[in-house]
């Protein structure tokens, strides 16, 4: 094939379809040729600093020889072989291991997959699996939260939160509802008179409201973000998901944490609950867990649960739940040598440190006449551009102003993704602080540009 650059965007209009395609997109886009440390290179040789880390995966930079070693040592000795029904192979077992010295200490058992739509379906069915098994097969529901993002398959875009995703493939599945989000930029909360709770607690109780309208018998769990992340970095308040717990015990209702970002480090610690002193019962990660080398990611379940699907066979009630590429050895392999790379070279916690200077860079953002919010947690940041200060009023849809400022930032040399006109940062880990230094330049420049 030619590989001109004209020519390399006609063949892929001819015949790739995109995520979320678009063919007016498809025809400024980039085409990736090269990554190195946090820089991405494009097809006419141009740097970018890669500020979303790919999509916020690559957690240990671009360019790792020994990832691509890793992968082949490992699609030479065993490329592939079924995992059915207890046969197994020694990447997945020696990762089945790590993770449980990692994860929550309650989540000793691992279920692999190739993304995180699908660990999400394999948390909602085994949700369903585990009430089913208690004798209370009526809890199917799952609550989640506007804003939420937990990918696109039909169960997961239903529990997904953000509109756009939705219209062109409804009807959703049944049994999906959603709660607002802990949103402190934007939570409404007017306490009335003698009301005492805070806006952290207020927002979980619309857990219990939202249980208690669909009836507790028929909730299966509740599943959120730890820290939302493609719908704009909401970090919620210190006091709400210690609230959300309770309510999930008082109402037996299963607690999934979907750490598909946060899991890795992203947040400051292998995974992102302890910090609010609770476990959930089930938790869904992908992304970091290769740093995007390889397709991989799962859910972790508590003992408990563990217990449940150990005794099913037993009870007629095998968990027939499987993918061909579950706990592919190739993936296990790099995720083995992706947490051998975070392990020497002090990768979580050079994301904490990396991430206090992101965080305070970012506010130096703050007294633009349109920045409404600087906020973040961790090494995940995001900067929210409205139309008025005082009123919070958002920007009409038509004006495109995060699109406007996305393409001044490319043109800049900087990539990331955005949520309206909320731009999002979760760097590699290895980026290097006069490159975390460039990209709020690069933002300030843009929103100038663009917002004069
Ligand atoms: C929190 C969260 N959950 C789930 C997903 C879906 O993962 P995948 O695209 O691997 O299916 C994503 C992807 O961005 C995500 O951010």
């Amino acid at each position: 094939m030619d590989t001109s650059v004209a020519d390399l965007l006609q063949h892929d209009a001819a015949h790739l379809i995109h995520p979320l395609h678009h063919p007016q997109s498809q025809r400024q886009a980039q085409v990736w040729v090269r990554g190195q440390g946090a820089l991405l290179f494009d097809q006419h040789g141009k740097e970018y600093l890669d500020a979303l880390a790919g999509l916020w995966n690559v957690l240990a930079g671009h360019g790792r020889r020994e990832l691509a070693a890793a992968a082949a040592k490992q699609m030479e000795t065993l490329a592939y072989a079924s995992c059915y029904a207890g046969n197994s192979n020694p990447p997945a077992i020696e990762l089945g291991d790590r993770l449980a010295e990692l994860c929550y200490p309650s989540i000793n058992r691992f279920f692999l997959t190739s993304g995180g739509a699908e660990a999400n379906e394999s948390a909602f069915k085994t949700a369903r699996y585990f009430w089913k098994t208690q004798g209370q097969g009526g809890k199917y529901k799952v609550i989640s939260r506007v804003w939420a993002y937990h990918g696109t398959t039909l169960a997961a875009m239903s529990a997904t939160g953000i509109g756009s995703y939705w219209p062109m493939f409804e009807p959703r599945v049944p049994g999906f509802s959603h709660i607002a989000s802990p949103y402190p930029y934007r939570f409404d909360f007017q306490p009335t008179k003698g009301d005492t709770r805070t806006p952290g607690q207020a927002a979980a109780d619309l857990l219990e409201e939202e249980i208690l309208r669909q009836g507790a018998d028929t909730v299966a769990a509740f599943i959120g973000e730890p820290v939302q992340g493609a719908g704009g970095v909401i970090v919620p308040p210190e006091d709400y998901w210690p609230r959300i717990r309770q309510i999930c015990d008082r109402h037996n209702v299963l607690l999934i944490a979907d750490e598909v970002i946060t899991g890795f480090g992203r947040t400051g610690d292998w995974f992102a609950l302890g910090r609010y002193g609770i476990e959930p019962d089930i938790v869904s990660f992908a992304k970091g867990i290769t740093s995007g080398y390889f397709p991989l990611g799962g859910i972790g379940v508590s003992d408990r649960i563990a217990a449940a699907i150990d005794a099913g066979p037993a009870a007629g009630q095998t968990w027939m739940h499987a993918f061909t590429y579950s706990a592919h050895p190739v993936a296990c392999a790099v995720a083995l040598a992706n947490l051998d790379i975070f392990q020497r070279e002090g990768l979580l916690e050079r994301a904490r440190k990396l991430g206090q200077t992101l965080q305070q860079k970012l506010q130096s953002l703050a007294s633009h006449r349109h920045v409404g919010d600087v906020r973040g947690l961790g090494f995940m940041a995001a900067v929210e551009l409205v139309a008025d200060k005082t009123t919070r009023a958002e920007f009409p849809a038509d004006a495109q102003v995060g699109i406007r400022v996305l393409q001044s930032t490319l043109r800049r040399g900087m990539t990331t993704r955005l949520r309206g006109d909320i731009y999002n940062f979760a760097p590699s880990f290895v980026a290097e602080e006069a490159q975390l230094e460039r990209m709020v330049n690069i933002l300030g420049e843009s929103i100038d540009e663009v917002l004069p």
